[in-house]
């Protein structure tokens, strides 16, 4: 597995991969992973990528003033060594320098679907997240690029970009990763401790009680969307930032009868800022947001 850590080395490589007819694909992240992130890579692979290249880059820019970009946990070895388990061709780690030398002053704001949700609540959260994935994707050049749906505005985000900047990558989605418990998985569910860590159980509590209702036939958003929060609002130790239903390609808002519904939930455990979503009912053939 090559380590690479300047734009110079990624692009060396993805331009020698290149070269030998190689389909790269892509694996974001900010390191300290789990699961959710090995699913990612193998989502890679199964779309027939025989170079898989991660990245490992705490982003500042997507981090909003008082937000845990100082103690956002970290990990290089033990990355290093699951990308490596996990059949990685090569890691992306540049520096912060590396990423925005003294002088940037270029960023990438993707509009609509950036607004809402987390987009409110985390002001110049996705102009971050948009900036620096466009960073790594004309670093990286790879065909396709795997994000996680747990992060499902974040994946709108990225389709919306890719679509609207030609890049010309593919934008797979992998399903969300969750504990034994329903817990999403994410780097940051180690800050939950003790009595936090179980009541964090609460979101995706709220969002299979909406999906037994869908299931047993139950079609109007808003009464969906009501449960979700209600149970996930049982929980006194949680603080619910938002739960709404959006479109699932979209993700712009619903109310009333629905086919289908993508319900996304914030809210605060603790002092710990969790999301989690599902999509209830089958997304239409042929309607792709990218
Ligand atoms: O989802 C993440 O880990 C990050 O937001 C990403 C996409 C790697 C950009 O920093």
């Amino acid at each position: 597995m090559e380590l690479l850590r300047t734009p110079a080395a990624m692009r060396a490589w993805a331009d020698a991969r290149r070269a030998e007819g190689a389909r790269i694909g892509l694996v974001p992240t900010m390191g300290y992973l789990h699961e959710g992130h090995l699913s990612l890579v193998s989502v890679a692979k199964d779309a027939g990528c025989e170079a898989v290249a991660a990245t490992i880059f705490v982003n500042p820019t997507q981090f909003g003033v008082g937000e845990d970009f100082e103690k956002y946990p970290r990990d290089e070895a033990r990355d290093l060594a699951m990308l490596d388990a996990a059949g990685v061709d090569a890691v992306y780690l540049p520096g912060v320098k590396d990423m925005y030398p003294e002088g940037h002053q270029t960023f990438v704001e993707v509009t609509g679907v950036s607004r809402g949700l987390c987009g409110a609540a985390r002001p110049g959260h996705f102009r971050g997240v948009a900036t620096v994935v466009a960073k790594l994707f004309l670093a990286a050049k790879p065909h396709v690029a795997v994000f996680g749906e747990k992060d499902c505005q974040q994946l709108a985000v990225i389709r919306a970009m890719t679509r609207d900047l030609d890049f010309g990558i593919e934008i797979v989605g992998a399903p969300i990763v969750r504990e034994g418990d329903g817990l999403a998985m994410s780097s940051r569910n180690v800050y939950l401790k003790g009595e936090d860590r179980i009541a964090a159980r609460c979101l995706s509590r709220g969002l299979f009680r909406a999906k037994a209702l869908f299931d047993a036939g139950e079609r109007d958003a808003d009464t969906l969307v009501g449960a979700a929060r209600k149970e996930t609002e049982t929980e006194p130790r949680a603080k619910v930032e938002y739960a709404e239903g959006r479109d699932p390609v979209t993700l712009t808002p619903l109310s009333g009868r629905v086919d289908a519904v993508t319900i996304l939930v914030a809210a605060k455990v603790g002092p710990t800022r969790l999301i989690d979503n599902i999509t209830l009912g089958k997304m239409i053939p042929g309607r792709d947001a990218s």
